[in-house]
């Protein structure tokens, strides 16, 4: 996969990323206005109501923008709030949406709009999956983290105390609305966040695009909308690809969860909402490069290249000492990529020298704990 050229400073237009799944397809919509372009919502299918299913600090934010629009379109617009934060993504969560729902008589036709972060995402998606067996739904990520990933691709679920995500659906929305205005109103803490997962893209499918972004990590950070646009398109881009060719996850898919498998278990192992996400994705990275060069699959010099950049995306790089090497090994053993018990990493294989493609394996006990001793502080 190769990555555009991009120049710093200029605003980027909005922009249409398809992804190709058949019956299923459907637009990521990139841009400044994105959320109050009458246009966005054009094709959405008809219904009588709309329900925004949001949390209340993403609602005060934004939410008045979403509903405007809504209004026009549809005779009812509802809206439910959940609580804010990783550990409410649960049971309880779920079954607001479906009270909400049932309450107020929504029928098969409804269609939901997830406006929030990952989390928001994850939940109503999987309130739209179940709800009368499948109503349509619409992401509106309102994170970094959730324009780049979560808001893409399908995967939809909840927490359980044992696992991350472990229950859940593949169910693809109808649209995704990626505006960037609002990400103005993101706390820095998160829009790091968001980083560690545009940073995971370079390494598994585009060595270009990690390039660019080291070389534009301070715009970034900076919130520089033109570097924002590119580095939201190019991550849909590549994560496009990747689910236009694995939907379900029986193979490549899995390419997308590179530093997940060590995040996973450092996100369990403190309790949801301690770390953020995507800080225990940032800190996984560096171990699974760790690991990678403890398999000599890459040279040592990749590790290092990755701490850098994890650390200067403002992400932890060390992940607790007290979870303890065993407590660590216990947890990712209930990865969701685990079989019978044996632990599948996602690995950087360096090519020629150059990284850019990622592998699935298992690898040697004795390797793994050595990381894990290696990366906690
Ligand atoms: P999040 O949804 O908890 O949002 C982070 C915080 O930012 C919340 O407090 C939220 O209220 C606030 N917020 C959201 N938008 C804001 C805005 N514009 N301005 C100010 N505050 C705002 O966290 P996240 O990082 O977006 O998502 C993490 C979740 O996504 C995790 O549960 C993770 O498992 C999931 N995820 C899913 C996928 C997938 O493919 N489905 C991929 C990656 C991550
Ligand atoms: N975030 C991993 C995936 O969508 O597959």
């Amino acid at each position: 996969m190769s990555t555009d050229s991009h120049a710093c400073g200029r605003i980027a237009p909005a922009v249409r990323v398809p992804i190709a799944l058949g019956e299923r397809s459907y637009d990521i919509l990139i841009g400044e206005r994105v959320l109050d372009d009458p246009a966005s919502y054009e094709g959405l299918p008809r219904a009588a109501t709309a329900v925004v299913v949001s949390n209340p600090t993403v609602s005060a934010l934004h939410g008045a923008r979403l509903h405007a629009q809504l209004e026009g379109r549809y005779a009812r617009v509802l809206h439910v709030d959940l609580p804010d934060g990783e550990q409410y993504k649960d049971w309880t969560s779920l079954n607001l949406i479906f009270d909400h729902l049932l309450v107020h008589a929504c029928d098969r036709k409804t269609v939901l709009f997830a406006l929030g972060g990952g989390v928001i995402g994850d939940v109503a998606g999987f309130a739209a999956a179940c709800y009368m067996r499948g109503v349509p739904f619409v992401q509106v990520p309102t994170t970094l983290l959730a324009q780049v990933d979560s808001s893409v691709g399908g995967k939809t679920a909840i927490n359980h105390p044992r696992g991350k995500n472990m229950i859940g659906a593949f169910y693809q929305p109808r649209r995704v609305l990626a505006d960037l205005s609002v990400l103005d109103t993101l706390p820095e803490r998160e829009l790091s966040a968001g980083l560690a997962e545009v940073i995971k893209y370079g390494p598994i499918a585009d060595a270009a695009f990690l390039d660019w972004v080291e070389a534009n990590l301070d715009a970034l950070l900076a919130r520089d909308k033109a570097a924002l646009a590119h580095a939201v398109r190019r991550s849909c881009e590549i994560k496009a690809a990747v689910v236009g060719a694995d939907e379900r996850e029986s193979g490549l898919r899995a390419i997308l969860n590179f530093g997940h498998t060590f995040g996973h278990a450092i996100e369990a192992a403190l309790g949801y909402g301690q770390w953020l996400h995507g800080e225990a994705v940032g800190c996984g990275m560096v171990m699974a490069a760790d690991l990678s060069a403890r398999l000599g699959l890459v040279p040592t010099a990749f590790v290092e290249r990755m701490r850098r950049v994890v650390a200067r995306a403002r992400l932890p790089v060390a992940a607790p000492a007290a979870i303890g090497v065993e407590r660590f090994v216990e947890l990712m053993r209930v990865d969701k990529k685990a079989e019978g018990g044996e632990i599948r990493f996602v690995l950087i294989e360096a090519d020629g020298g150059q990284v850019g493609r990622a592998v699935q394996r298992p690898a040697p006990d004795a390797a793994v704990r050595a990381t894990i001793a290696a990366c906690s502080a």
